[in-house]
């Protein structure tokens, strides 16, 4: 197959990826993409980096099969753990989710105070701090807060009921109180909760979800190594999940407010 008419393949621990396949899909409607969600090991966010890399290796095998012609790592705890091996094992060009988001988060805040929501990982290794500084400078705050039970509600499909809205309360109150005004979502599963979470924020404080920045990277990659899809035929979807098909068909259809008809089983552990 000619290399531009190969698919982007895009990955995350479950569904949270899907919130940056929907931008990728809408800003480049004639790419074929594959998707893959490892839901039947997620959550990555609590997890240690060796077993990530681990995950992350095997999931890159797996995209390399399907003969992707990029990879995006649609994963803030794998982008924080793992975005350099994945660049050293890929062949194919990489593009993370953390200096888009960091740089969305950048651009929107006017009083400088910014607060960063993301896995335990992803917190812990600080590596939002690092980037929205490399941007900034240091003269800038930044609030930090794991919300690791976010991923949960949002691989069970509670978007946005009383149990979400109570979790983000509780989560969300702290970084408020710090008079923030721009909260950067640095887990691709938290745009799934933005109706629970900007009920506990209000109006006045922005919420950066970097799926679109994301997808403007991966269209400058693509052009940048002459890899857009000529689309002379309509585009395919590829679906791949780890574990149950029917719980990704449902909530990922829900998502992306199509019906996604083909979602495989794969036996990551294989690879
Ligand atoms: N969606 C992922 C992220 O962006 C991982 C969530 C998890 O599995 O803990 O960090």
């Amino acid at each position: 197959m000619c290399a531009a008419k190969r698919p982007i393949g895009i990955f995350d621990s479950g569904l949270g990826g899907l919130t940056v396949l929907k931008e990728i899909n809408k800003e480049m409607p004639g790419e074929n993409t594959v998707y893959f969600g490892d839901s039947g090991r997620t959550p990555y966010g609590n997890k240690s980096p060796e077993t990530i890399v681990r995950y992350t290796r095997q999931i890159v095998r797996f995209l390399q099969e399907q003969q992707v012609k990029l990879i995006v790592i649609a994963c803030n705890t794998v982008s924080a753990c793992a975005a350099d091996i994945v660049r050293d094992i890929a062949g194919v060009p990489v593009v993370e989710v953390i200096t888009p988001g960091a740089e969305a988060a950048v651009q929107a805040t006017n009083n400088r105070r910014i607060g960063v929501i993301g896995t335990r990982n992803t917190i812990t290794s600080e590596v939002y701090i690092r980037a929205i500084r490399d941007i900034a400078g240091p003269n800038i705050a930044i609030f930090q807060r794991a919300c690791p039970m976010f991923v949960s509600l949002a691989e069970e499909g509670w978007w946005d009921n009383s149990i979400a809205r109570a979790i983000a309360a509780e989560y969300l109150t702290p970084l408020i109180e710090n008079d923030i005004d721009t909260l950067l979502l640095g887990c691709t599963h938290y745009p799934l909760l933005v109706g629970a979470i900007s009920w506990v924020t209000g109006p006045a404080i922005r919420l950066i979800n970097a799926g679109r920045r994301v997808a403007d990277q991966v269209r400058a990659a693509l052009t940048e190594h002459d890899l857009i899809n000529p689309a002379e035929h309509p585009p395919w979807y590829g679906f791949y999940t780890s574990d149950s098909t029917d719980q990704f068909q449902e909530m990922g259809s829900a998502f992306l407010k199509k019906p996604i008809d083909d979602v495989k089983r794969v036996n990551i552990e294989l690879y």
